[in-house]
């Protein structure tokens, strides 16, 4: 698969159905080089403006009958936003020397479907993270959870989409969070061991960068808000908005943190014998002690990509190509100096179950051909319910985002397009970015 080049046109599949797949594939359909866009087969309405249903489910339980839809329909790469497939192989599965695919092989994704493995490939690698332990049993990890007098948090190791980690103040907390985890099964098998670590404290980013194997190619910090509530209070979710890129890291950090973590992160699975291709997304915190890894993902990050998406300048379909390929050190692109920031707009109840089906108004069509605007409704759960008619369909229903001269221009934007956006039980955070709004102001 190697150095295989480009063609003139080729037919695209993008997995994945959020507001991270249609910030993708708005600048893939503008690549000179997309054939046909294809979007998943549960594409939201956005998607279905930009590209054509799959009409199987990309899965490996379905592989006989996908493998004979990418052939009939002559499909020459895969794009795979979320982690759910990668974790379930289907690189692995599906890529041919003939037909690339943007992601990591399941062996790679790993660093993120098993949050013990990421923990031990950063302890032999010295990758600086939290101090913590890894149980397996109930009883060992209520057992470690009593004799901590500090903070601590309870993270299930599994896949939780962003919901399986307990930020504990105390002891009762951190006993409740390893019993929901591995007595109750909240999470499914996803909590059958959890990491316990220390609390750490300080401002939190999200730093990405592209991977071929062996070329790193770090992107433009994000920042994201995880918790649900203003002031970042209540129950973490997927995201709550994002803004990039973040005045907090120099070019210089940026560097550093690409020596201490990614490289030693990615030369440790060579190591293993495995190649990482795709996207590393390290969450960073921070600390007085210097940046520490929380978690690694391996897949761009979502609302950080409607972010990204924004300011990106250049051929988006022929930077992951290049990626998939081995050959990103020839790719040619770079970020609009404005800053953009995504406000998203949810669902009444989220992170936890929410209705459905609630008509959607104040969304702005992006087609291929918006190319200079400042202002996107990039849609993550909704659903077309007949032409012109947009529904809800899950908890992140809209991320409102906009590009500004600097942050304050671009938190205001997109909070005020956020509240342009309109359905029963809609909610928002209208403090996105405020924390590096206000602070040089209280400095003064
Ligand atoms: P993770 O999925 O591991 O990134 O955790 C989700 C969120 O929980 C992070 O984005 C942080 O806000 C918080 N978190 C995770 N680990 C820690 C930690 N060791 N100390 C403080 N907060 C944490
Ligand atoms: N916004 C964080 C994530 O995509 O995991």
């Amino acid at each position: 698969m190697s150095s295989l080049p480009l063609p003139a046109k080729v037919n695209v599949l993008l997995v994945g159905s959020g507001g991270r797949e249609h910030a993708l594939a708005w600048r893939l359909s503008q690549s000179p080089h997309l054939g046909k866009l294809w979007v998943d087969s549960n594409a939201n309405a956005g998607l279905l403006a930009l590209g054509t249903a799959c009409p199987e489910e990309f899965s490996l339980k379905r592989k006989y009958y996908l493998e004979r839809w990418l052939a009939q329909e002559k499909i020459g790469f895969i794009v795979i936003g979320p982690e759910g497939p990668l974790a379930e192989g289907m690189v692995d599965a599906l890529a041919t020397p003939e037909r690339p695919i943007f992601g990591p092989t399941r062996a790679a994704a790993r660093l993120e479907w098993d949050k013990a493995y990421a923990k031990t490939v950063m302890r032999q690698t010295s990758i600086p993270t939290a101090e913590g332990r890894v149980c397996t049993t109930l009883g060992a990890a209520l057992a470690y959870v009593t004799e901590r007098d500090e903070p601590c948090v309870v993270k299930a190791t599994g896949l939780c989409a962003g919901k399986g980690v307990t930020v504990c103040k105390d002891k009762h907390e951190a006993i409740a969070a390893v019993r929901k985890c591995m007595e109750s099964k909240e999470f499914g098998d996803a909590g059958n061991s959890v990491v316990i670590e220390e609390k750490l404290e300080g401002q939190e980013v999200s730093v990405l960068a592209l991977v071929d194997g062996r070329t790193i190619t770090m992107l433009d910090t994000c920042q994201d808000h995880k918790q649900v509530g203003e002031g970042d209070t209540g129950a973490n979710t997927g995201g709550m908005g994002a803004f990039c890129p973040t005045p907090l890291l120099t070019d210089t950090d940026l560097q550093a943190i690409a020596r201490d973590v990614f490289v030693p992160a990615v030369d440790g699975l060579r190591r293993q014998g495995i190649e990482f291709r795709g996207v590393l997304f390290a969450g960073l915190m921070l600390t007085h002690a210097g940046p520490k890894v929380l978690e690694f993902n391996c897949r761009f990050g979502d609302p950080e990509t409607q972010v990204l998406m924004a300011r990106f300048q250049g051929d988006l379909l022929k930077t992951l190509w290049l990626t998939a390929t081995g050959r990103l050190a020839d790719a040619e692109f770079g970020f609009d100096p404005r800053t953009a920031c995504c406000v998203v707009v949810c669902s009444e109840g989220y992170p936890a179950a929410t209705q459905k089906g609630h008509e959607i108004t104040g969304i702005i069509p992006i087609d291929s051909h918006n190319r200079a605007t400042d202002r996107f409704t990039f849609q993550g759960a909704t659903k077309l319910e007949k032409p012109r008619k947009v529904v809800t369909s899950g908890g992140r229903v809209v991320g409102a985002t906009c590009l500004g001269d600097g942050l304050e221009d671009a938190s205001k934007d997109a909070t005020a397009l956020a509240g342009s956006v309109r359905f029963t039980g809609a909610f928002f955070r209208s403090d996105i970015g405020h924390r590096m709004i206000v602070r040089p102001k209280l400095a003064l």
